[in-house]
């Protein structure tokens, strides 16, 4: 019963060190979240795909807004085209190839855009190009503000059917190869051991037999006795 106290007052400091360890780390991971992680670079055609595009604040701590554009060079072409726009949680698309094709897949309910992924829906082929995503990102210290640019390039192909990587099918190969290999080496060494141990047991067996008589004989030369036993 005394013990009573000491563990009311540990669960009270549990009560509220718990919250409070908890905001701790969401807070980290909430900062530690943003990795500038590389776009997939090939779209199925017929199906949606994300052309993603990240680029982490470096001073989480500093209040930031930022907006976003793409831009698209068709394959074979020399420029750019400007072809959407995302700003204070509107987006814009700017190019009548990709009318009601590009949804937002980037940060959601904030101006303070680390992620300016879009989605084009439907993809043809005539996607296939360089696509490039500008971030132009406003750092509010408190005394000024901090314009910085940053933009990412991605190289799309569109191809017919998902291709799988060559190393996958490689390994495939090799897998079947292997299994197939081994089975027919276990085989062969079955059968060679068979062989082996049936030649063998014939060898012993004409061995002995041949032992036997000669130590019949023998015994018949010196010992009259063990005839007689016969
Ligand atoms: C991206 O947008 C597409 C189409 O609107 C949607 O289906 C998908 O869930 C979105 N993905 C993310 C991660 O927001
Ligand atoms: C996708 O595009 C093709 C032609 O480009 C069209 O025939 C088809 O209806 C479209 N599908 C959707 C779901 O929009
Ligand atoms: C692709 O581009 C060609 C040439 O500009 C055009 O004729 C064709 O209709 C386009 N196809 C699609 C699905 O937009």
């Amino acid at each position: 019963m005394s013990s009573g106290p000491p563990s009311e007052s540990m669960s009270a400091l549990r009560r509220l060190l718990i919250p409070v360890l908890l905001c701790a780390l969401q807070a980290s991971l909430c900062n530690a979240a943003c990795a500038e992680v590389d776009s997939d670079t090939e779209a199925v055609a017929g199906q949606g795909f994300k052309l993603g595009c990240i680029s982490c604040k470096m001073r989480g701590e500093v209040e930031g807004t930022a907006t976003v554009d793409w831009f698209f060079q068709p394959k074979g072409e020399a420029d750019f085209v400007h072809i959407y726009t995302y700003e204070d949680k509107n987006a814009m698309i700017l190019d009548e190839r990709f009318e009601d094709r590009v949804d937002w897949n980037g940060s959601k309910n904030t101006e303070d855009l680390q992620d300016a992924s879009i989605y084009i829906l439907n993809v043809t082929f005539n996607d296939t190009g360089t696509y490039r995503c500008l971030f132009n990102r406003i750092l509010t210290y408190p005394f000024y503000e901090f314009s910085t640019k940053a933009s990412k390039l991605v190289h799309l192909t569109v191809v017919a059917k998902a291709t799988r990587g060559m190393a996958s099918i490689v390994s495939e190969v090799m897998m079947y190869v292997s299994i197939i290999g081994l089975q027919l080496w276990l085989l062969v060494e079955m059968i060679y051991c068979y062989r082996k141990i049936a030649a063998a047991g014939d060898e012993a067996l004409r061995e002995s037999a041949a032992e036997y008589l000669a130590i019949a004989s023998e015994s018949k030369d010196n010992c009259a006795g063990v005839q007689v036993a016969e």
